[in-house]
């Protein structure tokens, strides 16, 4: 949500800042802006709707060239999307240009003491607040830096603050509180972006500020402080990833690129977790064996489709560790009170690692004095910063705002958590652990073979542009994959699709069944004999019924063919594993049904990718 790039360098900055905000549109947004600094001041312009309108809008009116310069991409909180709404905002003594990620929680009264001070706001939006404030204090004589502390000390709420001052060109300042921000660290350049993808093309050498930190930025200088000015220890890294890795790589969609990704993916996010002797391992876990023997409890908490993967996860976790497992939406999680003790271990799962819900859960478990491990797809950001131990899926940058490669990653990081605790709490034999590892290492050519034989899909798609509901079944852990099919058609084809446990069906949801009802089953392999042959059961329930059944099955499965209208066939792998291989056909469903209905895959109506507000 928002995208925030500030450049301080030789080049053009107003087109390094637009070209690093192209490359942030995946967080979503509504309107989008840049401000420079010029002989005669602040030159601005911003505009609502794709940054397609901001590029028209420079090319009927050009910004003059500056090496100084912010850009936003706004996704609306306070006030509509609207040319005046969106950032940057300049303060109403034109002295400071101003952008924002976040929400100021008590901008109304910060906005009614400065209006009582004879200041005109222009905008609807909590964000002005800072703008205005920051203007005051360096008209009064303040040092910028001095003066953005002080905003930042008055602020509630979260925010990553980036502002220019027209007397100071060859500056920036930016700050944050619960939002992110990262330096780049360029030669006689240098960046501040919300993500390393705003310049992952000029450099790879990057910067992670820490919570309540300020940085003063020259071509030259970087200057980390707190919010009272003190010199702050700030966390620098490379970027493993590069430019090609941010790019579409001849896909039409970054979404459709990204789930060919996903062997790759899955085999990254599963390699080196073996030590020489063969035990398993997870680097990244400081947490002592001991405490992890001593858990009672363990509860997963995410948001949407990482919710799913930790619905997966509960089903490994209980089975191979025999550790109670609950998993609750994010969102939830504080205002239930739920019972914490320090034997309790949270789990909590986020691709992007700056989801807001997912973070105050955190928080709020921290506080309860539980042990938090995150299991996250980007490095160092703020959910892996602030728990007590992390497990990185090696997805790289996923930028389509649905998530694909993000989910089948965090499915196998929770797999390697689960067999981690069963290894420490000595509830599985080392044996058995290395054949699940071993069948888990075969799942990336599965998932490739997957993808290789969905040459149906595109047609499957085409019979389905006008249907208004599609329903989805599963057992087990085909019910989280039901309801990771479902949600992808939601977000993408903008259709109304739900997910149900297959024996819930005949308790309510049967209802919606009629002549014609797309219904993907996903079906069980036969091992488990009841779990099958009731799956087995529910397909003849719902086609008893007019419904069009489209039945995803592994190879071999003979029962299924006299009731499958359509039939996906998934390679052979145990029952707790298929979501890794089931998942793929939904993803790819919902990619080209959204294309053919002509819609943005990327970026879909309302959505953000990076949900940093709760
Ligand atoms: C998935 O397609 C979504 N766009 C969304 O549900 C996402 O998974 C959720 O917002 C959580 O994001 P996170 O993994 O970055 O925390």
């Amino acid at each position: 949500m928002c995208g925030i790039i500030g450049y301080v360098g030789p080049r053009v900055a107003h087109a390094v800042v637009v070209e690093g905000l192209r490359r942030m549109e995946y967080r979503g947004y509504d309107s989008a802006g840049v401000a420079v600094i010029t002989a005669e001041g602040i030159s601005l312009r911003k505009k609502a709707g794709k940054i397609a309108n901001l590029d028209a809008l420079l090319a009927t009116d050009p910004i003059p060239a500056s090496g100084t310069g912010i850009g936003h991409t706004r996704w609306a909180t306070h006030g509509g999307p609207t040319d005046v709404n969106a950032h940057p905002h300049v303060s109403s003594n034109g002295r400071v240009a101003l952008i924002h990620n976040g929400i100021i929680e008590n901008f109304a009264v910060l906005r009614a003491e400065l209006q009582a001070q004879g200041v005109e706001f222009s905008s609807e939006t909590d964000t002005e607040v800072a703008a205005q404030l920051l203007g005051e204090g360096v008209a009064a004589g303040a040092d910028l830096a001095d003066a953005m502390r002080s905003v930042c000390r008055r602020l509630e709420g979260a925010f990553t603050l980036v502002a220019i001052d027209s007397t100071q060109p060859g500056r920036l300042v930016a700050a944050r509180r619960n939002s992110p921000l990262v330096v780049g660290v360029g030669e006689g350049e240098n960046f501040v972006a919300s993500d390393v993808a705003a310049f992952i093309e000029f450099t790879r050498q990057a910067i992670e500020l820490g919570q309540d930190q300020m940085v003063d930025v020259t071509a030259d200088s970087i200057t980390v402080t707190d919010f009272d000015g003190a010199p702050a220890a700030s966390h620098p890294f490379e970027v493993t990833w590069d430019l090609s890795a941010a790019e579409k790589g001849g896909y039409d969609w970054f979404m459709r690129k990204e789930i060919f990704e996903q062997p790759k993916a899955v085999a990254d996010t599963l390699l080196g977790r073996f030590t020489p002797d063969g035990a398993l391992t997870l680097d990244e876990l400081r947490i002592p064996e001991a405490e992890i023997r001593g858990v009672d409890k363990i509860i997963i908490v995410a948001c949407g489709t990482a919710y799913y993967a930790g619905l997966v996860a509960k089903y490994a976790i209980e089975h191979w560790a025999r550790i109670a497992c609950e998993v609750e939406i994010a969102s939830e999680f504080r205002y239930r009170d739920p019972i914490i003790t320090g034997s309790t271990l949270v789990v909590t799962i986020s691709q992007s690692g700056e989801t807001a819900d997912t973070l105050m859960a955190i928080r709020h478990a921290r506080e309860q004095k539980a042990k938090v491990i995150a299991i996250c797809n980007t490095n160092g950001a703020t959910i892996p910063r602030e728990s007590d131990a992390v497990i990185y899926t090696h997805a790289g940058p996923e930028i389509g705002v649905a998530s694909t490669k993000g989910f089948l990653t965090q499915v196998a990081a929770c797999y390697l958590l689960g067999l981690y605790l069963a290894q420490v709490r000595g509830s599985m034999y080392d044996d058995e652990i290395r054949h699940v590892m071993t069948e888990l290492a075969a799942t990336p050519p599965l998932i490739q073979q997957v993808l290789d034989s969905l040459d149906q899909i595109t047609d499957l798609a085409a019979r389905f542009v006008d249907t208004k509901s599609v329903l989805f079944l599963g057992r087990h852990v085909g019910y989280p994959i039901a309801l990771e099919g479902a949600l992808k058609l939601k977000e993408l084809a903008y259709l109304h699709a739900e997910g149900f446990p297959a024996g819930e069906l005949k308790h309510g949801p049967i209802a919606l069944v009629e002549e014609g009802v797309p219904i993907f089953i996903v079906v069980p392999p036969q091992g488990r004999d009841q779990l099958h042959d009731k799956v087995v059961s529910n397909i003849q329930e719902v086609r008893a019924r007019g419904a069009l059944t489209i039945v995803l099955a592994e190879e071999g499965d003979e029962e299924v063919v006299p009731y499958a209208d359509v039939l996906f066939r998934l390679p052979k792998v145990s029952t707790l594993l298929q979501p890794l291989v089931a998942t793929v056909p939904l993803q790819m469903f919902a990619c080209e049904l959204a294309t053919l209905k002509g819609y943005d895959v990327d970026q879909p109506r309302n959505l953000a990718k990076s949900v940093t507000v709760e």
